[in-house]
């Protein structure tokens, strides 16, 4: 009987620390891929706008602030390699692109494209160095 009460608490407490395990990793990783979706949903809308035709700075102009803005947030989210200088290399890039794309607003799509490429250049960078 003993030996049941000890194994069923065992038991217990095993899956609560899983339980709690879980967890902790769920929210260390909630952060990080929260910015990667968010840009990503913030590129597919500028591709969405380029392909049909609509390169006015009221179509591009928000998708790319709210890029430059979640640039920020690069080094935070991904402790700790925020401080390995080649990430901030490429998180710098990156901001430098948007800053780029930002600053001059395209005549026409052609140019958009050009300014958008290079933002996505600098996402491919860092995730062929850093992405698993
Ligand atoms: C400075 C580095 C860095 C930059 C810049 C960067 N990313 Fe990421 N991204 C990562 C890392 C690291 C991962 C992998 C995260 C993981 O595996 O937990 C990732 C993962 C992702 C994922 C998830 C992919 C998958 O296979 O699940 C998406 C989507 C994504 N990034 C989109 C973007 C977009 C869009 C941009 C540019 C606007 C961008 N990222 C710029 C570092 C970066």
């Amino acid at each position: 009987m003993r030996f049941l009460i000890v194994a069923v608490i065992s038991l217990l407490a095993g899956s609560l620390l899983t339980l709690i395990a879980i967890n902790t990793l769920r929210q260390g990783t909630a952060y990080p891929n929260g910015v990667m979706a968010v840009m990503s949903a913030q590129m597919k809308s500028l591709d969405q706008s380029m392909k049909r035709n609509r390169c006015a700075a009221s179509d591009l102009m928000p998708p790319l602030l709210t890029l430059r803005q979640l640039g920020n947030d690069l080094e935070p989210a991904f402790l700790p390699t925020q401080d390995d200088p080649r990430f901030i290399g490429h998180a710098s890039e990156l901001r430098a692109a948007l800053d780029a794309a930002v600053s001059t607003t395209p005549a026409d799509c052609a140019a958009a494209r050009v300014a958008v490429d290079r933002v996505s250049a600098g996402c491919q960078a860092c995730h062929r160095d850093f992405k698993g």
